[in-house]
């Protein structure tokens, strides 16, 4: 009786494990699939994928494959799906020419479960409607208007987290700044105690929506499912008294985002509304901050691009008079502030990379790509292979004079139909926190030696990188 009872609960369990190594293999079952390798049952190489992040070379992942496999494409399995990562430049375009064709944009379940209400309608839907309603905030008239808004915010930033300090953090400091224009432009959120208390539960929303998703008390992703719920309530009530507000004509429709979206977003349900404002915010600051960051460390490393972007900038300086600000065509002035940008973006994509999912059967170079595989384009790996750009490891804001890299060489933002809309916007605000911090600060780095970027899931400097600040002379 024992001994049958023993049996029957070790094949239980030995089935349980079994159904999906089963499932896992038949996935890859087809023939002609890229090479590669397809790591264990469930969870497949998502460690390895995360733990090359994590120890500050996120490429090396697929650079290792690229070499063992020497192919353009190899087969994984990340995030819980079979997977094609492709690595290069053609790559890139067949994904994004090939959008609502071939493949549709997909993010990994936990941004799902994070955000539920991006399961009820399609990927291709959505980012239809998304785009169609930034729209108006995001092209240039729009973005005009923005220009005194963020120097204005600059000013301030820097008036109140930078002076009178000898050392600080950077990496907290750009968060509040990209955080805070988000909230002043898309909520018309300009009070700072406010602020502030909506910018934790956002972070941990951006820490958790590229995390693995087991959801168990304490791990990342159940802090962003449980932060995410919050921000809903908090932004729902900040919808509902906007749409008191408007019914009343107390402020005008058109005045941000937020009032934007109520306006023309028909009988979406108030949760939806919130949860895109949710990601906008995020995608909106978190990425940008990053950029910052990175421009201040590299800044500290190469001290003649430091003095090049100073001129420049001191050149912007002299011909204003009193306090005046920054205007529309300053911005157009600062062409190598913004090559030095480019190339931080280029060493330090901070999105390395997004997913599609193939909606049909097709081939690639070859190989065949089974519908509902995910395939990941790679913006780390793209921008530091030496045929596109040489001496990929060297930081060299030159490459960008001229008609500057290859087509489908440089994606910080994507391609195609799928290709950042705030780009634009993102280049606003850290052109003008260049100007804020080289015309009034020096810097030196407290660790010079430490260089360590980790990928978690965003690039970030080790110790958040603190710096020694000197007012400029
Ligand atoms: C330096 C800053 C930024 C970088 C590097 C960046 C990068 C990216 C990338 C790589 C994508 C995915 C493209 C793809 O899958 O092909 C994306 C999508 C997106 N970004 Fe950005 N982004 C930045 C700033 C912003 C800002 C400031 C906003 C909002 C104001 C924004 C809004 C969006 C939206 C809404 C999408 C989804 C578009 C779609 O699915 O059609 N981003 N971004």
């Amino acid at each position: 009786m024992y001994l049958t009872i023993i049996f029957l609960f070790i094949s239980s369990i030995l089935f349980s494990l079994l159904f999906p190594l089963k499932k896992h293999l038949s996935h890859f079952s087809y023939p002609k699939l890229p090479p590669g390798k397809i790591g264990f049952p469930l969870v497949g190489e998502s460690f390895s994928f995360l733990s090359a992040g994590r120890k500050g070379h996120q490429e090396k992942f697929i650079t290792d494959r690229v070499s063992r496999f020497s192919s353009d494409v190899f087969k994984t399995h990340i995030f819980g799906s079979p997977t094609a990562v492709v690595t290069g430049a053609s790559g890139n375009k067949f994904l994004f020419t090939n959008e609502n064709k071939l493949v549709v944009s997909w993010w990994p379940d936990s941004v799902n479960k994070i955000f539920p209400s991006s399961m009820e309608t399609s990927s291709k839907e959505e980012a239809k409607k998304m785009r169609t309603l930034l729209l108006p905030f995001l092209k240039p008239e729009g973005l005009r208007s923005y220009v005194g808004v963020m120097d204005e915010i600059a000013r301030r930033h820097f008036e109140t987290e930078w002076a009178n300090q000898d050392q600080l953090i950077v990496l907290p400091l750009t968060k509040k700044f990209t955080f805070s224009i988000a909230c002043r432009l898309f909520l018309s959120m300009d009070d700072p105690e406010r602020v502030r208390k909506l910018e934790e539960p956002f972070n941990t929303v951006a820490i958790g929506v590229f995390s693995i998703p087991i959801n168990f008390p304490g791990t990342r992703f159940n802090r962003a499912i449980k932060a995410s719920r919050l921000l809903r309530k908090e932004v729902s009530a900040i919808m509902r008294k906007r749409k008191e507000e408007v019914k009343a004509g107390k402020v005008l429709a058109e005045q941000d985002i937020l009032s934007h979206m109520l306006m023309n977003i028909g009988e979406t349900k108030d949760d939806h509304v919130a949860d895109k404002i949710i990601g906008l915010l995020i995608g909106g600051y978190d990425t940008a901050s990053i950029v910052c960051t990175f421009i201040v460390s590299f800044l500290a490393d190469f001290p003649d691009v430091y003095k090049r972007v100073l001129h420049e900038q001191q050149e912007i300086l002299t011909e204003k008079e009193g306090n005046e600000g920054l205007r529309w065509e300053d911005i157009e002035k600062m062409r190598y502030s913004w090559n030095v940008a480019c190339e931080v973006m280029r060493i330090v994509p901070p999105l390395s990379g997004t997913f599609r999912e193939a909606i049909e059967h097709f081939s690639f170079k070859g190989f065949y790509i089974p519908k509902g595989w995910k395939l990941y384009w790679s913006a780390t790996a793209t921008h530091k292979n030496p045929d596109y750009f040489p001496e990929p490891e060297r930081f060299e804001p030159n490459r960008f004079e001229g008609s500057g890299p290859k087509p489908y060489t440089y994606v910080p933002f994507g391609g195609g139909p799928r290709m950042c809309p705030g780009r634009e916007y993102a280049r606003l605000e850290i052109l003008i926190f260049m100007h804020h911090l080289v015309t009034r600060y020096k810097w030196e780095k407290v660790f010079p030696k430490e260089n360590k970027i980790v990928v978690d899931p965003l690039p970030l400097p080790a110790k958040g990188l603190p710096v020694r600040i000197s007012p400029q002379s």
